[in-house]
């Protein structure tokens, strides 16, 4: 109760000094019976704020239950374990991944997100994909990776992502699973204030976890400073995402640039909790297939990694492989 009114007061206000973002939950039942004010609320939440969630997928909470417990058992493991697992070289991704990824602070420097430990995988399951011997990670990610996949690809193709639109078919695509645990801060984090910097995915479209947040192996819930923070009318808001049956869906720069524009990337951040907390949850992202060549007439077509103009062509290979360039840390 009295945490319901908290919620209630920082949806009213803001909290602690953050901005609180009023995230739009539709029902997984009024979803597939495509009830209008749901479908139009998917939509006015994807188009304007970037986010939405769906409430009540069939499954998921017992499959996010047990994917977070694989998770924590994975993390636990000795890091000379976990690193038979990373990359073994080139640009092969999949697998452990341990502070890779940079990211450029609103003063210009690039900083190492040295705190987000990561988990890749292909879903639906592949040859390619590398999985731990220890423990059984494989089918819990594997679970909960076609859960998040079915339900992002049937929001995709309701608001036009996939289909005639925009000619793009991923039912031959792999998505990539990311398990994402963040390792606590014992510092007062002074150089980078963030798990994870502000950035855009530069997939299509992607789905995510709520989080979940452990101080010495006890749950907690999550600290009103911390987690996902969405960037809506110029400024940086806090999700509430404290509701283990909510699943939630973002808009990548690929979907932005092949829409020429009409939804927009989500841009986003997620702020690090004080004290000893760590971090759980995954991310869904879908890809193009690596071959579609789209002519956008977005303004990302001015990022150098589109390689030209307003018009001109550029495959999704091309995108990622740039995307990858300028975010990982060799
Ligand atoms: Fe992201």
């Amino acid at each position: 109760m009295k945490r319901l009114v908290l919620t209630a007061l920082c949806v009213a206000f803001s909290c602690y000094g953050q901005s609180i973002l009023d995230l739009d939950v539709i029902s997984y039942e009024s979803f597939t019976a495509e009830d209008p004010d749901a479908m139009a609320t998917l939509r006015s939440a994807l188009f304007e704020k970037g986010i939405v969630g769906v409430r009540g997928v069939p499954t998921y909470k017992e499959k996010i239950y047990r994917f977070i417990d694989a998770a924590r058992e994975f993390s636990a493991l000795p890091e000379e374990i976990k690193e038979q697992y990373a990359p073994a070289s080139g640009d092969m991704f999949l697998g452990y991944e341990k502070g890779k990824e940079k990211f450029k602070r609103p003063d210009g420097k690039w900083v190492v997100d040295d705190l987000k430990v990561s988990y890749y995988g292909y879903v639906p399951d592949h040859p390619a994909n590398k999985w731990p011997r220890e423990i059984d990670l494989q089918t819990p990610f594997e679970e909960i990776g076609q859960l998040m996949s079915d339900m992002g690809k049937a929001i995709m193709e309701k608001i036009e992502l996939l289909g005639p639109t925009t000619g793009i078919s991923i039912d031959e695509t792999p998505r990539v699973g990311r398990m994402l645990y963040y390792r606590k801060s014992f510092d007062s984090a002074v150089e980078n204030p963030y798990w994870c910097g502000a950035h855009f995915d530069h997939s299509m479209f992607t789905t995510l976890l709520p989080a979940f947040y452990f101080v010495n192996g006890e749950q907690i819930p999550e600290p009103m400073e911390a987690g996902l923070f969405v960037k809506v009318d110029g400024e940086f808001k806090k999700v509430i995402a404290d509701d283990p049956d909510v699943m939630m869906f973002q808009v990548g720069e690929f979907g932005q640039l092949v829409t020429n524009d009409k939804i927009k990337a989500t841009e986003h951040r997620v702020h690090k909790a004080s004290g000893v907390i760590e971090r759980y949850t995954m991310a869904l992202f879908f890809d193009a297939p690596m071959e579609t060549l789209i002519h956008s007439t977005s303004e990302l077509t001015a990022d150098a990694r589109y390689g030209g103009a307003s018009g001109s062509p550029c495959t999704f290979e091309r995108w990622r492989e740039e995307s990858f360039k300028r975010y990982i840390v060799k």
